[in-house]
């Protein structure tokens, strides 16, 4: 049997952990670090997850054969690379694309130019350096807004501004090249084209050649009821998404993956493992507004319970280059996530509060900024629990899981109440 060490600890890897362990029985499971949630379905490890001697040197102490980051972080700086280069570590298979591939989100350029050689819909998109601020504001100018200028690198979520002024714009383009306000990440930026439509993400997972499609996902990144207020890193999600009809999807393929596909084994891309397509929908038609080149947080906690098919499966055969003989099989159910955090989330807030969590419930919770002292759960993060139901229909599933989070408490919970319902009302339309 495969051990398998999942690298992180929010509701994604919870999530992975919950499926794996399923899969391959809990004591094949380690995530390092993990929170309260991992512990149940494994070994949570103390590890450096950005030092990767350590985490090699744990899976040969372990006999642990693969590696699993959920989050981009690992493979931008070049986890697969180093495990790959290196005599003693070179067996263990890390499940997500080596460094140059995984540009494809650590670069906005970087995808910008993957997507104009390969045709692929995006927005319209001028690259700028440091000695291109002039250009740079001169190109603005030649733009109606609301603006959209991107650093070039990861800035933790908030490498991203939209402004509605042009001076709002040239601020930024100011602190962004002027200042290096992201350090390296905003040594280049990206200015685009404002695209106005409906966002949906779509996930593959990939050997390099071939690929499984698994559902779509919506997420909800605003803090505040019906998108209001600051980006979070996702206050819930729901899949299916009722307005990604077959049509729709097929548009998906033939436009934005199958392209894709054909642009990495052209570039021969060392990929094995999840795309993230944050993809919008104007007026019918998808366009790429980033890759991510892991799965995404809350997306995974409602994409994977709906998956029929053993992750582990997927990942076994992506190693061995025969993604395609997987038979994917999907759960038709509606799957929704709301994410419970902490009073004053995503600016100050306050950790350790215990958490009382229901003795029953026919949700699932998956754990993210929680922590265990003896028996009790306490919070240790912004993001505190993804919890998670499934039902047949849209609707009901939405109801369970408000009904769930009535039982659940902690000091400063909070929660938007309006998770799935922009989908319902498109459904009655
Ligand atoms: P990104 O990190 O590239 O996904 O951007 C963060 C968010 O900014 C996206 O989820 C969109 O809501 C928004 N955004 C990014 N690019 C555009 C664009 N070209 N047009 C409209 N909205 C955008
Ligand atoms: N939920 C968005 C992300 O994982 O990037």
């Amino acid at each position: 049997m495969i051990k398998i060490l999942i690298l992180g600890s929010g509701g994604r890897e919870c999530t992975f952990a919950w499926k794996l362990a399923q899969e391959l029985g809990r004591e094949n499971i380690f995530t390092a670090p993990g929170n309260a949630g991992t512990e149940l379905y494994g070994s949570n490890v103390d590890l450096d997850i950005n030092d990767f001697d350590a985490v090699g040197n744990f899976c040969i102490q372990n006999n642990i054969g693969c590696i699993l980051p959920g989050g981009e972080d690992t493979l931008v700086a070049g986890i697969k690379d180093h495990i790959a280069g290196s005599e003693q570590f070179k067996h263990l298979f890390v499940f997500g694309p080596d460094k140059e591939a995984s540009k494809l989100e650590g670069s906005k350029e970087y995808a910008k130019q993957f997507m104009l050689k390969n045709n692929i819909p995006t927005a319209a998109y001028r690259s700028f350096g440091v000695s291109g601020i002039n250009e740079a504001k001169d190109f603005l100018g030649t733009l109606s807004p609301p603006y959209v200028i991107k650093a070039d690198g990861l800035a933790a979520g908030k490498g991203v501004v939209i402004s509605r002024t042009l001076p709002e714009a040239n601020k930024c383009i100011d602190e962004m090249l002027g200042e290096e306000k992201f350090g390296k990440a905003s040594q280049t930026i990206v200015i685009e084209e404002f695209l106005k439509g409906i966002e949906v993400s779509f996930f593959i997972a990939t050997d390099g050649k071939d690929y499984l499609l698994l559902p779509e996902a919506k997420d909800y990144k605003r803090i505040g009821e019906n998108d209001t207020g600051l980006n979070t890193g996702g206050m819930g999600a729901v899949s299916p998404v009722s307005f990604a009809d077959e049509v729709f999807i097929s548009k998906v393929k033939e436009r934005i993956i199958e392209p894709t596909m054909k642009g990495i084994k052209k570039d021969h891309l060392n990929y094995q493992g999840f795309i993230f397509f944050g993809l919008i929908s104007v007026a019918g038609d998808p366009y790429v507004i980033e890759y991510n080149c892991r799965m995404g947080d809350p997306e995974t906690e409602v994409v994977i319970p709906r998956m029929e098919t053993r992750l582990s499966d997927i990942i076994l055969k992506a190693k061995e280059g025969k993604i395609k003989e997987v038979n994917l099989k999907m759960d038709p159910s509606s799957c929704c996530t709301v994410m419970l955090v902490s009073g004053g989330y995503p600016e100050k807030y306050e950790k350790n509060k215990f958490i009382r969590l229901p003795v029953n419930t026919e949700s699932l919770m998956f754990h993210s900024g929680t922590k265990r002292v003896d028996s009790d759960i306490f919070t240790n993060g912004g993001r505190v629990l993804a919890v998670t139901s499934l039902a047949e229909d849209a609707a009901d599933c939405l109801k369970m899981c408000y009904e769930t989070i009535k039982e659940i408490d902690f000091e400063g919970k909070y929660f938007r109440t309006d998770i799935g319902k922009d989908l319902l009302s498109l459904e009655k339309n």
